[in-house]
């Protein structure tokens, strides 16, 4: 089959590889039928995820059709549509029991923090994934569900992760009626995470980021406000002055540990390796929320940092919430909102591109030309 293979930081080709089989009862494997590219996948890409191995196939957002079940399947057969949420998960340790999917104690042997992620690393399991013909799904009873028929391809396969990761980054803000709701990063991660924070009572939403055509995107897509980082001297002040002085209710962090915006600690993490990645916009969120408000992180980071504000958090009284999204407990919710016509997913994707040509798709989204928001890879193209 044809697989997106890592090579090394910047350097991804496609290449031959076998068919995965079945490993155990409950595995099934399922044949891609539409995959994406997720703000994720440019950390490994940029060479910043410990244990990215040669060989190893990303893509931990797809859909497809099921090619075959492993014996003890009960859920799936042969030729089901299926979702498939980025995780990988038991469904039945302690973790998995309380809804913890994302922590699932079964399915890493580093589990002492993530659970499995596809195509995501040694670091979250080794797991091939799904940027590729075909991807061998574990727990196929546990993870997958098979698409409603009245749910489109493409907003399946957004729920898999950036949708549902938006949705619950909202959610783990807390926000309550009347919120003044600032999101940080317009991509997709964080365009969901601003629609959605007006389904749950947010007054105000305002955006940040410093490229202009993903601000427009917050406007027309998400009815935020927004504001452009490289226009300001301090971003923080300008937060506070959007919120009589105050800071805003929730912050929500939907950038992670690639940030831009501050020029020491960019050299002290991406040239240096002195610490895991900037905490930049995660500083920007404890500076700028009010005191007692709450911050949600979705944005990824890595184990170590050292010039994280957390006396200032502490000082503040706040509460900092994250996690990586244990995606299926979204799912529910979701699908009543795009039943019920609230909105279209699909409306923040760009760009469709064959599996052949995944590098010039990982290209563009990484420098962020032609407009790039959200990439779909399309397999057997
Ligand atoms: N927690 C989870 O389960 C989960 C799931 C999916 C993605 N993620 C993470 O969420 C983050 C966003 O993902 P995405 O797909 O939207 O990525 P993306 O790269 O498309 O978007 C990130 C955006 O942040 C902007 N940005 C950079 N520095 C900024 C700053 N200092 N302040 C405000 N904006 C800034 C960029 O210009 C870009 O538009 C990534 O770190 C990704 O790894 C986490
Ligand atoms: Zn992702
Ligand atoms: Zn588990």
């Amino acid at each position: 089959m044809r697989a997106m293979t890592y090579r090394g930081p910047y350097k991804i080709r496609v290449d031959e590889k076998d068919v995965p089989t079945i490993q155990h009862p409950n595995d099934a494997i399922v044949r891609v039928t539409l995959a994406a590219i997720c703000g994720s996948d440019l950390h490994l890409y940029h060479g910043m995820m410990p244990d990215t191995r040669i060989g190893h196939t990303f893509g931990h957002e797809f859909i497809g059709v099921v090619e075959e079940v492993g014996s003890s399947v009960e859920n799936l057969a042969k030729g089901d549509r299926v979702m498939v949420p980025f995780n990988i998960y038991c469904g039945s340790c302690w973790f998995c029991a309380r809804g913890l999917y994302s922590n699932c104690h079964n399915v890493n042997a580093n589990a002492t923090a993530v659970g499995g992620i596809y195509g995501y690393s040694h670091t979250t399991g080794g797991y091939d994934g799904g940027q590729a013909e075909y991807v061998r799904v574990p727990f196929a009873d546990v993870g997958p569900s098979i698409i409603p028929d009245d749910i489109r391809d493409e907003d399946a396969l957004l729920m898999t992760d950036a949708l549902s990761t938006g949705y619950f980054g909202a959610q783990l803000g807390e926000i309550a009626q009347g919120d003044t709701v600032v999101v940080l990063g317009a991509g997709p991660v964080g365009l969901f995470a601003a629609r959605s924070s007006w389904f749950m009572g947010a007054a105000r939403v305002i955006v940040v980021d410093h490229l202009e055509y993903r601000l427009e995107k917050a406007r027309s897509f998400a009815h935020a406000e927004t504001l452009n980082f490289a226009e300001h001297d301090d971003i923080v002040v300008e937060l506070k002055k959007q919120t009589d002085y105050l800071g805003a209710d929730v912050v929500i962090d939907a950038v992670g540990a690639e940030a831009d915006g501050n020029l020491i600690q960019h050299v002290t993490s991406a040239k240096f390796k002195l610490q895991g990645g900037s905490p930049i916009a995660l500083n920007w969120a404890i500076d700028g929320v009010r005191k007692g408000g709450t911050v949600s992180v979705m944005g990824a980071y890595g184990p170590i940092f050292s010039a994280v504000k957390f006396g200032d958090a502490l000082n503040k009284g706040l509460t900092l919430r994250m996690n990586q999204a244990p995606v299926k407990r979204q799912w529910p919710r979701l699908f009543e909102h795009i039943r019920a016509g609230h909105f279209t997913p699909s409306d923040i994707v760009t760009h469709r591109v064959p599996l052949e040509h995944i590098a010039e798709g990982y290209h563009l989204f990484s420098a962020k030309l032609d407009g790039n928001i959200k990439t779909l890879v399309v397999p057997g193209t």
